[in-house]
């Protein structure tokens, strides 16, 4: 597919592009910043700008496509990943600015411009415990993508209106529209450099609900998302099967969460942010669980 993706010069969209090159898509990286991956051309651009947004959105994917004649033209699918990451990274009206109206931009054009598969990047975060202020319960575990979401930050709440913008035009127009709550993304070299100290002192990982997700299988998810159609407007949690931590569940919820509800019986190490809707609609299967990467350590 011609895949017009936003945000692909940062930590996840730097794996992601690779994943779908590999799987033959042909990518437009629209970024403020250029990835410089062979394969995928970078037009750098503001989300936050609609002009700017609908003109790149009707674009040759890279010079060879002029060799084609056939001018340019909008794309199959759009995956946005393009935002402020996470809170206290600039004032929460930035953030704000750039996520829901960048966002709705994002969508906008993309409908209006006959796209039929569209793919955002939501969040951990609108579970609403990552970045509560205090040390809060969520309602109930494991995280799904039924639980009512009630993040209290700009950030998440950004997240949560993106998926309420999302629910909007795949009602209005038809197409699928995908929202990915993503978990903590784990790029390749930061097993050895991060899991280690996680594994040290677990409650770091309290807020992540223990979850990550390896930037490669996020890059399958999104594929496995590409290939998928029909559904509409959904939400997939997109993480690992497995907790990023050593202990079993019974221990990290008598530990971190013993007053929470555990509204069905749980694998000594699945993931507290469930995937079980990502493996059962989409198909997907880690190819990257953390045990493969961190020598030495029993989990
Ligand atoms: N990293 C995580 O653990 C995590 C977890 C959950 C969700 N997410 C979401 O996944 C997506 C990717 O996250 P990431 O960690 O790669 O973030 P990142 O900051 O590393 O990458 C985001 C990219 O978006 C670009 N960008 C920002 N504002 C822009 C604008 N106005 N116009 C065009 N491009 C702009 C940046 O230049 C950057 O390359 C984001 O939507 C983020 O909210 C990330």
């Amino acid at each position: 597919m011609r895949v017009f993706f936003t945000g692909g010069s940062g930590k996840a969209g730097r794996h992601v592009i690779p994943y779908l090159l590999g799987k033959g898509h042909r990518v437009l990286n629209f970024d403020r910043v250029p990835l410089g991956a062979a394969g995928a051309h970078d037009l750098l651009g503001d989300i936050t700008d609609a002009g700017q947004v609908y003109s790149a959105m009707n674009s040759h994917a890279g010079y060879d496509e002029l060799e084609t004649g056939q001018g340019a033209r909008p794309f199959d699918a759009v995956v946005h990943f393009a935002a402020v990451p996470r809170m206290m990274m600039c004032p929460d009206t930035e953030t704000w600015r750039v996520n829901v109206v960048g966002t709705y931009n994002v969508i906008e054009a993309a409908v209006k411009m006959g796209v039929r598969k569209i793919i955002l990047a939501s969040s951990e975060t609108t579970y609403g415990v990552c970045f509560s202020d205090g040390v809060t319960d969520p309602h109930q575990l494991p995280l799904d993508e039924d639980y009512d979401i009630d993040p209290m930050d700009t950030y998440g709440t950004s997240k949560k209106v993106n998926e309420v913008t999302a629910r909007t035009f795949a009602r209005r127009s038809g197409a699928d529209v995908y929202a990915l709550r993503i978990g903590n993304v784990i790029e390749p070299h930061e097993y050895e450099t991060l899991f280690p100290g996680y594994f040290a002192n677990p409650a770091v990982r309290r807020r992540n609900a223990f979850n990550y997700v390896d930037a490669r299988d996020l890059g399958q998810i999104v594929d496995l998302c590409l290939g998928k159609n029909g559904l509409g407007f959904q939400v997939f949690n997109a993480c690992n099967s497995t907790n990023g931590m050593n202990l079993t569940n019974d221990e990290l919820l008598a530990r971190f969460f013993p007053n929470v509800p555990v509204t069905r019986p749980l694998d000594p190490h699945e993931s507290l942010m469930s995937n079980a809707k990502a493996r059962a609609v989409l198909g997907f299967r880690d190819a990257h669980d953390w045990r493969d990467y961190v020598p030495g350590v029993k989990g």
